[in-house]
């Protein structure tokens, strides 16, 4: 690990003044910082990167300075140590890259047309001005912007304008807060507005190729956000205004800038009267976690980029928290359950995966390590246990505590279990250390041995793993008599005949699957389970199926044994269970290669599984539906088309024949209509059609449903069209290239060109989203997606001579491993999967 210092320790600014004078037209920004505070010693170091610095002063006087560029620094010396106003004049490049200062392209009416916004988490303020670029350093900030302005644009920033002078917006003073939260953007705009009961403005912002309906959602959902925050954190929002702002170009998902929040479109709008349920739920919780961020993380930051998990998984588990709270009807917990929750079982699974929290120096680092299964999904499961343990009122107690504590500056994961473990009397870092500090999770196997009931942990590994011997403190939820933390290797609880009886019931582990291990039952124990499953409650109807699957991939049971499980609960009216259904199913494909009789076959199974539900529910969405309908639907229609059920596939088509325009499709089940019309009804005429409806409408969950059907083509031309467009940023934006590259990869007839693409242009890739923690995902994608011996040696024989590249190195080991894993457990298993599936029929 690179040793490095912190330039907080030599320089502390106070207060940033800033001033911006932002050239779209030449794509040049001209600045100029200046930033009061105190020098331990004469020779300071400011961050900056890009950046042309051609002037410093202290007070009047020249100060001399040097680049440092590998250090992304400005050194200067000053007169002296002490207090100190220094001011730095310099340019900058305006460039296409998300970060730093960027402008985002969209069009209106057929016009190209562009928003500047910022992009500064986590290490591209440095980008934008001169400073301390280190979370600790915590200042106050004046910003003063000029640009190119066009009559009728609206500007916006952290903080509410003062005034307008010579072109110059100015605005009102921060409060003391962290560099990569500093925001502001301008453009042709629209606005909805509204206030919290306690008087903050709430607005919500996007371009006018919305229609202004597409706002009415987000700004309700801000509102009673805050409000329940408020509450909850028993803390006051402390800014004047929370904008929340839409960017056409995002390479995040949203970010939390204080009281300017940005978000990818597709996270923002959406059409009230034609979204899918799925897509409302998942813009709530983006929007709950970034306000979660305002007080966790704004108002209280971490101390330094190790406990960016701490931020995140935080902000993750109060999404579900609010959302639960302001939509109790959804019971939004179960999405993190068929979400988050399978995400972190896999990753955590595979060996050489990240603790959640990892020391880091270099912002390379930070990027490299920033693994979103581990972090965000992970992080927030171990903080559902905490919660667990705790209850509400002990942790809404802990966490007042700690933002009156640290508000206005900064804290770590340990200052953060002292004030919970203060509220609770639990000694929660202890519990907590053996979750953070060590990668992976265990697999508790339940055993009766010798009349008695043993537990035994060990580490769970998909694919070739080496037993490191961890031990976990497993919180063990169990409907038995056993202790609440089991802390050894092995636990015997006892005679298993007496604890049976006094509970009445089968053995359950890890009852709510709240705890982040699965559970292997043993012969006598899984019958008892197995005969008495009808009485289960959906979620651990939904554990018993996902457990079983992970079991499988881990190669500790054979998938053979998960097939005639599924048909178990295939009427379900659950959508968590028929969601791990749906999610064991599609993990057989990979045991039956294209066009074989054992595809033909396991396309019959799908067919079975889904037939029932497709029937009852059918295509399009009744009025009063119950959540759990229109949530199962869409996983019913996707096996129904991979099924190719004749009858199915005739009643889509008819659907989506007779409209006038696929925009007009119900847009819970647009994205199966429109794959099952492309891959079975499919032309050149409908391909440009569809082509041309992408690259018109301004609805960001139409245009993946769209780019979704597109990428499902057969036509060897059409793929290479699509292909084409890659590269073409006015086609396929580079925020959405990836999720294209996965469509056509995934598509057996797209493959080959998807993947040659790939190699050839991965010079090209690593410029265009490089500086980016998106870049190492592609990796992740494709080794999703790969399973047989030939890709395996294409992948290495690709990836290996680039093992030296730190931003990949981690990836490409573990994604090494993956495949290796399903090209052994495809070995292993297909025989056995193939006649498990033949006897399901
Ligand atoms: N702060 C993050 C975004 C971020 C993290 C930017 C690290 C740069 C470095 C933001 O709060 C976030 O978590 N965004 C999510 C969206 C979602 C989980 C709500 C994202 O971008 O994926
Ligand atoms: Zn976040």
């Amino acid at each position: 690990m690179a040793e490095s210092t912190h330039f907080y320790q030599t320089f502390q600014p106070a207060h940033y003044d800033l001033f911006l004078d932002i050239d779209r037209g030449n794509k040049l920004i001209t600045g100029q910082t200046t930033i009061t505070g105190h020098a331990t010693t004469a020779t300071i170091a400011l961050h900056q990167k890009y950046l042309k610095v051609t002037a410093v002063t202290a007070g009047d006087d020249p100060v001399p300075f040097t680049l440092d560029d590998a250090a992304e620094a400005v050194r200067l010396t000053l007169p002296q140590a002490g207090d100190v106003t220094v001011t730095l004049t310099y340019t900058a490049p305006l460039t296409d890259t998300m970060m730093g200062i960027y402008p985002s392209y969209y069009k209106l009416n057929g016009e190209r047309k562009q928003i500047i916004g910022t992009q500064f988490e986590t290490t591209a303020a440095r980008q934008a001005f001169p400073g301390v670029d280190e979370p600790e350093a915590k200042a106050t900030f004046s910003l003063a912007l000029k640009f190119d302005e066009q009559p009728g644009e609206t500007v916006l920033a952290n903080m509410p304008e003062l005034r307008v002078e010579d072109g110059v917006h100015y605005f009102d003073t921060t409060v003391k807060m962290s560099t990569y939260l500093v925001a502001f953007a301008f453009g042709d705009l629209q606005s909805k507005l509204t206030t919290t009961a306690s008087g903050v403005q709430v607005g919500v912002f996007a371009t006018k190729a919305h229609q202004a309906k597409e706002l009415d959602f987000a700004l309700d959902i801000a509102k009673r956000s805050i409000e329940f925050y408020e509450d909850f954190y028993q803390t006051p929002y402390p800014l004047p205004h929370s904008w929340q702002l839409a960017l056409p170009d995002f390479s995040a998902g949203a970010m939390e800038n204080w009281g300017l929040v940005t978000y990818r479109e597709v996270y923002l709008t959406l059409d009230p009267d034609n979204t899918a349920l799925e897509l409302k739920q998942r813009v709530a919780t983006v929007i709950a976690h970034e306000l979660a961020h305002q007080w966790f993380g704004d108002l209280v930051t971490m101390k330094w980029w190790d406990d960016l998990w701490l931020n995140e998984s935080f902000a993750n588990m109060m999404e579900y928290v609010a959302i639960d709270a302001i939509e109790p009807d959804w019971h939004i917990w179960e999405s993190f359950q068929t979400g988050d929750v399978p995400a972190a079982l896999q990753r955590d699974a595979t060996d050489g995966v990240q603790s959640v929290h990892v020391q880091v120096e270099d912002p390379a680092e930070i990027d490299a390590l920033f693994d979103g299964a581990i972090v965000y999904a992970k992080g927030a499961r171990m903080l559902v246990m905490v919660r667990a343990l705790l209850g509400d009122d002990a942790l809404r107690k802990g966490l007042k505590a700690y933002f009156e504590a640290h508000q206005y500056g900064n804290a770590t994961g340990a200052d953060l279990w002292a004030a919970l473990g203060a509220a609770s009397g639990l000694d929660v870092g202890a519990i907590m250390t053996s979750w953070l500090e060590q990668p992976g999770y265990p697999v508790v196997t339940a055993q009766v041995q010798a009349g008695h009931l043993v537990l035994t942990q060990a580490q769970f590994f998909i694919g070739a793993g080496v037993n490191a011997d961890r031990v976990w403190q497993i919180p063990l939820n169990a409907n038995f008599a056993a202790p609440t933390l089991m802390t050894a290797a092995t636990l015997d609880l006892g005679d298993y005949t007496a604890l049976r009886q006094a509970a009445g019931k089968p053995l359950r582990l890890n009852v709510g699957n709240n705890s982040h291990f699965i559970v292997a039952y043993d012969e006598t124990l899984s019958q008892d389970l197995l005969a008495q499953v009808a009485t289960l409650d959906a979620i651990d109807q939904l554990q018993l199926l996902q457990d079983a699957r992970l079991l499988a991939e881990g190669g500790k049971q054979s998938y053979a044994a998960v097939v005639p499980l599924l048909k178990q609960f295939a009427d379900t009216r659950a959508n968590v269970v028929y969601a791990a259904l749906y999610q064991a199913a599609v993990n057989l494909k990979k045991f039956a290669q294209p066009k074989t009789p054992a595809e033909a076959q396991l396309k019959q199974l799908f067919d079975q599984l889904s037939a029932a539900q497709v029937a009852r529910l059918g295509w399009q969405s009744q009025a009063g539906e119950s959540n759990d309908d229109l949530l199962i639907r869409p996983y019913a229609l996707a096996a129904a088309v991979y099924a190719e059920n004749p009858a199915e596939q005739a009643a889509a088509h008819a659907i989506t024949a007779a409209v006038a325009d696929y925009a007009e499709l119900p847009a819970d089940t647009r994205a199966y209509l429109l794959i099952n019309e492309v891959k079975h009804y499919g032309s050149v005429a409908l391909f440009d059609q569809l082509l041309a409806a992408y690259e018109a409408t301004s609805d960001p969950s139409y245009k993946e449903d769209l780019a979704a059907a597109l990428t499902n083509t057969p036509d060897p031309a059409l793929i290479a069209r699509i292909v084409t467009a890659f590269e073409d940023a006015t086609i396929i934006k580079p925020q959405d290239l990836r999720s294209w590259f996965r469509g056509v990869l995934a598509n057996p007839q797209g493959q080959q060109a998807a993947w040659d693409w790939l190699r050839t242009e991965w010079g090209w890739l690593e410029q265009t989203v490089g500086g980016d923690m998106e870049f190492p995902t592609y990796i992740t994608v494709v080794a999703r997606i790969f399973e047989t011996p030939e890709r395996l040696a294409e992948f290495k024989a690709f990836f290996e001579p680039k093992l030296k590249d730190q931003a990949v190195t981690r990836e490409i080991i573990m994604d090494t491993k993956v495949i290796e894993g399903r090209v052994a457990l495809i070995a292993a298993d297909q025989a056995a999967v193939t006649a498990a599936v033949a006897n399901a029929l």
